[in-house]
């Protein structure tokens, strides 16, 4: 099965199987979007109010700053894979329960097993201590680690800023920015070696 029909079949299934308390408040699931074959994959955190309406990720602000700064590296939306830790709305845009991170992490991981990225961009403080759990978002942010799972292998994870954190603040967007710049070099970097 080719990988965007194996996608397809991934994220219908999670359509009907998650198991996640969320989905009960929440009008439908977001499981993610872009190219099945995608070198990048952005993870953010949870959907938000636009998000669950329409049932795509990054649709709202947050997600047009994302398309500025793709289209600033010469990337679109569709080149890039794009997802949240969990693929439900949590009520009021509250953080995400562990128990829900939990039982997101079985699609996500699947996710990532499919597209098989070179590397993994984080987007905020859920999405970096996910995966790596000792590190602060003040610290990790333009930084990539190299990190090794028994479902996924051995990545690398690019740490941001939430570009919805940034948005309105001048140093953290500034900041933002700059380390977004530094994408396409980790990847080249990530390709030379693998
Ligand atoms: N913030 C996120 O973390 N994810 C989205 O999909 C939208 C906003």
């Amino acid at each position: 099965m080719d990988k965007e029909r194996a996608l397809n079949v991934l994220n219908a299934k999670m359509m009907r199987e998650c198991t996640c308390s969320l989905r009960a408040q929440a009008t439908q699931a977001v499981p993610g979007e872009g190219s099945a074959s995608a070198e990048i994959i952005f993870i953010g955190e949870a959907p938000g109010a636009k998000e669950d309406a329409e049932g795509r990720p990054f649709v709202g602000a947050a997600g047009k700053f994302l398309e500025e700064m793709l289209k600033d590296i010469h990337l679109k939306r569709e080149d890039i894979y794009i997802t949240n830790i969990v693929k439900y709305r949590p009520p009021n845009n509250r953080d995400p329960l562990p128990e829900e991170i939990a039982s997101c992490q079985e699609w996500l991981m699947e996710q990532i097993k499919i597209i098989q990225p070179k590397i993994i961009v984080t987007l905020g403080r859920h999405a970096l201590t996910h995966f790596i759990s000792d590190k602060k978002i003040s610290e990790a942010h333009g930084q990539a680690f190299r990190k090794t799972f028994p479902d996924i292998g051995t990545l690398v994870f690019f740490a941001l800023y939430h570009p919805a954190a940034a948005l309105y603040n001048g140093s953290m967007r500034e900041t933002l920015m700059r380390d977004f710049r530094k994408i396409p070099k980790v990847l080249e970097k990530v390709k030379n070696i693998v």
